[in-house]
């Protein structure tokens, strides 16, 4: 079962597992169709800009946490000679990610480990940076899972995180759609993840909104739902059109919601002290 928002919150359905739900969504074809390799608003060119306050070096050892199929533990394997552990819940995830380690050459710098994060044998201070994209919103106890990234962490260790935000209330007729869609259901405000991650121990360093990544994510989307469209119309793509027009219906309401402030997306990065 998902937390309800650490503030004044919007309600949503309770008895939605986000955790499962979410390792569901993000492993089906259309998901992939739609988001590309890197599973989050921003995909790498969000990755490499928060990436540069890690502060990483040849060796470096990071902590991917949700890395799903792990478009960023390759990248920061290859970019920096960061040694990467990437924790995520869905074993066909997790197994991509080691077949594209394999491939490339990258085994001996990626650790992958199939599992909630919340209870997944983590050493105290071994890792030098995390890094969590599109992940806390999923989170179930939200403070208890970052305390164990503080844990895990060593001090002068940073941590970036970018994720969506719900800074209102959504309509009350979307709730059950967005509950379960891009990872909206258990968004928080961009206060509320600040003051979580100060909670657990960290000193943040950088902290923003970011309506320019949520807004080009849901145009990205809605450009290729009209190219499913169309396939869908040419025979060529066995889905039920009907399908692919209530998906165009919720990512113009998602991007009415982004341009008046309700759902957007954020960078935080952070330090042990
Ligand atoms: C939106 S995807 C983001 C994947 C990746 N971080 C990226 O940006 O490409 C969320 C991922 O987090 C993983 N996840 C969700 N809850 C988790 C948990 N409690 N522990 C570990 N992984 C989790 C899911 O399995 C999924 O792969």
């Amino acid at each position: 079962m998902y937390s309800q928002r650490g503030g004044s919150g919007v309600t949503l359905t309770p008895d939605i597992d986000l955790n499962a739900c979410c390792a569901r969504a993000y492993s089906h074809p259309a998901a992939r169709y739609l988001l590309g390799d890197s599973l989050h608003p921003g995909g790498l060119a969000l990755t490499e800009e928060v990436a540069s306050d890690l502060n990483l070096t040849p060796g470096s050892r990071v902590l991917d946490v949700g890395c799903g199929p792990g478009a960023t533990s390759l990248f920061l394997a290859k970019k920096y000679g960061a040694t990467v552990t990437g924790v995520t819940l869905e074993e066909a995830g997790a197994a991509e990610l080691e077949s594209h380690a394999r491939k490339q050459g990258l085994e001996a710098q990626i650790d992958v480990i199939t599992g909630d994060i919340a209870s997944v044998d983590l050493s105290p201070t071994m890792f030098d940076a995390a890094i969590a994209e599109c992940v806390v919103s999923i989170f179930d106890d939200k403070p208890a899972v970052l305390r164990r990234i503080f844990d895990a962490v060593q001090p002068g260790g940073r941590l970036a995180i970018s994720d969506v935000i719900v800074e209102g209330d959504l309509p009350s007729n979307l709730q059950s759609v967005f509950a379960v869609a891009g990872c909206v259901g258990g968004a928080w405000s961009l206060d509320e993840y600040v003051s979580l991650v100060e909670g657990a121990g960290f000193r943040v360093t950088r902290s923003e909104r970011r309506k320019d990544v949520a807004s080009s994510f849901v145009d990205g989307v809605r450009k290729k739902l009209m190219f499913a469209e169309i396939g869908v119309k040419l025979g060529k793509i066995p889905v039920e059109l009907e399908l692919i027009q209530q998906a165009k219906t919720y990512v113009a309401e998602a991007r009415r919601l982004i341009d008046d402030g309700t759902i957007g997306y954020c960078v935080i990065i952070a330090e042990r002290p």
